[in-house]
């Protein structure tokens, strides 16, 4: 952490020298084994501001299956090297240790997610939320926001809007507990057939593959249906699912963006405001997630 702050500071103080006025900090927090939707996410930090920073941690808090854990890909070499490639300043890749000393005893101290970490994914995997919150809130102060403040940088973070819950739930701790970062969030990056981009997806069979396109195709069904202003049917749309070959559904549901609760919907079966459909299956070996924005017009 200190050699991290150190090698920050100096970029910083090198950006100032250049005459940069007030440098931006971007910070892009990843478990590795990288693919083109994280370097999407580096080349959009890259854009637009002078310093990106990458972590790389995979984070053993928010597994709560310890074999996922160990079983989790990891490619260090080529991770640092596809980061590199599209900008990154600085790569941060502690070990467990060095985030947790003394692990699994610590860390003590916790973020919790409250009911947010509770619903959807967080129901089918508790504690995983607040996994997530924790290791995020130490990887802003290891940035040392204040630090950054004092000679007049900006902290910014980026996530992914693939993990749409996470992305919530992260705004949310940042209001919750005023942290100085702002954060920005980048669109689903997906396949050509719209699958959307996951490290799991390597694990799926051609078949297979084609079953999980089920999920993004539910998902544009209710988006358009959201669209044209036609009644949405979510329950159709869930007995579909149910019944298409290969697919195990775990939930569908259309929520508040915000507060992940079940968005309501009028009598009609219409939707009014801008909802958040989110989907979570079972596909051969993997579990997939994928949302889509419900946009009325
Ligand atoms: P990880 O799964 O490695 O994802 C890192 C970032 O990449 C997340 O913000 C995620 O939403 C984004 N991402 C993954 N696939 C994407 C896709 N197809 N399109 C757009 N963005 C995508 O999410 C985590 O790690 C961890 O929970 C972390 C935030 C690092 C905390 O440990």
């Amino acid at each position: 952490v200190s050699a991290y702050r150190a090698a920050l500071a100096e970029l910083l103080s090198a950006r100032r020298a250049a005459g940069v006025a007030r440098p931006t900090v971007s910070l892009v927090p990843t478990m590795g084994a990288l693919h083109s939707g994280h370097a999407a996410l580096a080349d959009a930090a890259r854009a637009e501001a002078e310093i990106v920073v990458a972590s790389i941690f995979v984070n053993p808090l928010q597994f709560d299956d310890p074999e996922d854990f160990r079983h989790y890909p990891r490619s260090l070499d080529s991770d640092v090297e596809l980061l590199t490639a599209h900008g990154v300043d600085l790569v941060f890749a502690p070990e467990v240790e060095e985030m947790y000393p003394g692990y699994p005893d610590g860390p003590l101290v916790r973020v919790s997610a409250g009911e947010l970490g509770r619903r959807w994914e967080g129901a089918s995997r508790p504690g995983h939320f607040d996994g997530v919150v924790t290791v995020v809130a130490k990887l802003f102060s290891i940035m040392s926001p204040p630090v950054m403040a004092d000679v007049g940088a900006r902290f910014e973070s980026w996530f992914g809007e693939k993990d749409a819950e996470q992305l919530a739930i992260i705004r949310r701790m940042v209001a919750d507990l005023d942290l100085e970062v702002t954060i920005r969030s980048l669109p689903i990056v997906r396949d050509a057939d719209g699958l959307a981009l996951s490290s799991r997806n390597q694990r799926l069979s051609a078949q297979e593959r084609q079953h999980a396109l089920r999920l993004v195709e539910a998902l544009s069904t209710l988006a358009r249906r959201a669209e044209v202003g036609q009644r949405l049917d979510v329950d159709g749309v869930v007995s579909a699912l149910r019944a298409a070959e290969g697919v195990e559904l775990d939930y569908l549901v259309v929520a508040d963006p915000q507060t992940l609760r079940p968005a309501a919907l009028p009598a009609d079966g219409v939707l009014e405001r801008e909802a958040l459909a989110l989907v979570a299956a079972r596909v051969g070996p993997v579990r997939l997630i994928d949302n889509m924005m419900l946009r009325p017009t």
